[in-house]
């Protein structure tokens, strides 16, 4: 029978995040080390008006806290995302809620958002913002209370992104978590109508008072929706001036073939990699190209990495690949961006975007 390992790992997981920070902070040299062993080469892109040194970003999910936010690029992220944060401070659900397994080189969470909440992370990012801040750009992730209403969904998103605003380069709208209850049906047209008019307006108000350009938003999609449904949210992110999609969340269905996963929650990595890159190639079709995709699912390589680019997205991300092949990962797949690229007579990343719809 597989293993299926509840992951002391949320344990060892907090352990290597203080671990990072802590010798980042205090051991002299130890980010050039880590720069030396796991940088990137470049693969520069823009989106968004947001120039990257290369496109593979770290998801959401790994530094909810953001307690990490100048050490990521030192493992050749070129952008990261942290969070999801939510306006109040909430525990999560109950615990074991993170497994892993190795034979499918995939994760099952059901974590529920647990976070120090929008308050906190003022204190916290404010803090760090004041000793090292990322070079890189940084996205933050907005969730939602398990005690807010969808009914009010929009007061808390628009909340949260006012408090963080002078923190983020982007943000993510989180409407595709499987593991708060009901938050999957904001997604619906006139709810997500909702949630990003009230964010415009807050994003519009404080670019206005900083002199500033409003800060892209992005909308983050679950693979289990419906193509009609992933059709809709991609309408209803265009005639909301959304800047993008995240594609996709984690999903809640299982590999047929596996019947020992039967861990409530969301499943990512490896078997998440097919579905992903189908939803990236519909709304990709759906608009033309005129919305920028950020992919994310199961990339790991840089075969599942340029499959992503193909299907149409502009942006990449990863979380289970770092657990599952370590902090090489990202340079690895920035090598063989650049291979492709020049393999394919493409003179940038931009201009083999969607390349699988025009061969
Ligand atoms: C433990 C864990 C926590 C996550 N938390 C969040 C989150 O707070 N917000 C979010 O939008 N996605 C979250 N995700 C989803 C990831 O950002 C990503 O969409 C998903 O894992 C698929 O990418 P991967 O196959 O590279 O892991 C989480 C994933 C994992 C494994």
């Amino acid at each position: 029978m597989m293993a299926v390992l509840p992951l002391s790992s949320e344990s060892m997981h907090s352990i290597v995040m203080k671990k990072t920070r802590i010798r980042s902070n205090y051991i002299p040299g130890y980010r050039r080390l880590l720069r030396l062993l796991f940088g990137s080469p470049s693969v520069e892109t823009e989106a968004f008006g947001i120039h990257f040194d290369n496109p593979v970003g770290l998801a959401a999910g790994m530094d909810k806290k953001g307690e990490n936010v100048p050490n990521w690029e030192y493992l050749g992220f070129g952008w990261i995302e942290i969070g999801g944060i939510t306006l109040h401070p909430q525990e999560g659900n109950p615990k074991p809620r993170m497994f892993r397994s190795t034979k499918h080189n995939a994760l099952i969470n059901r974590m529920g958002f647990n976070n120090p909440g929008s308050e906190a992370m003022v204190e916290s990012l404010s803090k760090q913002k004041a000793k090292l801040w990322a070079s890189v750009p940084v996205g933050i992730n907005l969730g939602k209370s398990k005690i807010t209403p969808n009914e009010q969904a929009e007061e808390e998103y628009a909340g949260t992104l006012e408090r963080l605003w002078e923190f983020a380069d982007l943000f993510v709208v989180n409407v595709s978590s499987p593991n708060t209850p009901n938050l999957r049906e904001l997604q619906a047209g006139s709810e997500l109508d909702r949630i990003l008019t009230a964010c415009n307006a807050v994003n519009s108000r404080l670019a206005d008072a900083a002199s500033t350009n409003p800060k892209p938003i992005l909308v983050k999609v679950s693979p289990d929706l419906e193509d009609n449904q992933l059709k809709a949210v991609a309408d209803t992110a265009i005639a909301q001036g959304c800047t993008g999609i995240v594609a996709t969340n984690t999903t809640t269905s299982r590999p047929a073939e596996d019947k020992v996963m039967n861990e409530a929650g969301g499943l990512s990595g490896k078997p998440l990699r097919t579905r992903s890159t189908e939803v990236i190639r519909l709304l990709y079709a759906h608009t033309n190209g005129t919305l920028p995709i950020v992919g994310v699912g199961g990339i790991s390589d840089v075969e599942s990495a340029w499959e992503k680019i193909g299907a149409g997205a502009s942006l990449l991300q990863l979380y289970s690949a770092l657990v599952f092949e370590g902090p090489g990962v990202n340079k690895a797949i920035n090598k063989g961006l650049n291979r492709k690229l020049k393999e394919h007579g493409f003179n940038s990343l931009a201009e083999a975007v969607g390349h699988a719809h025009r061969s």
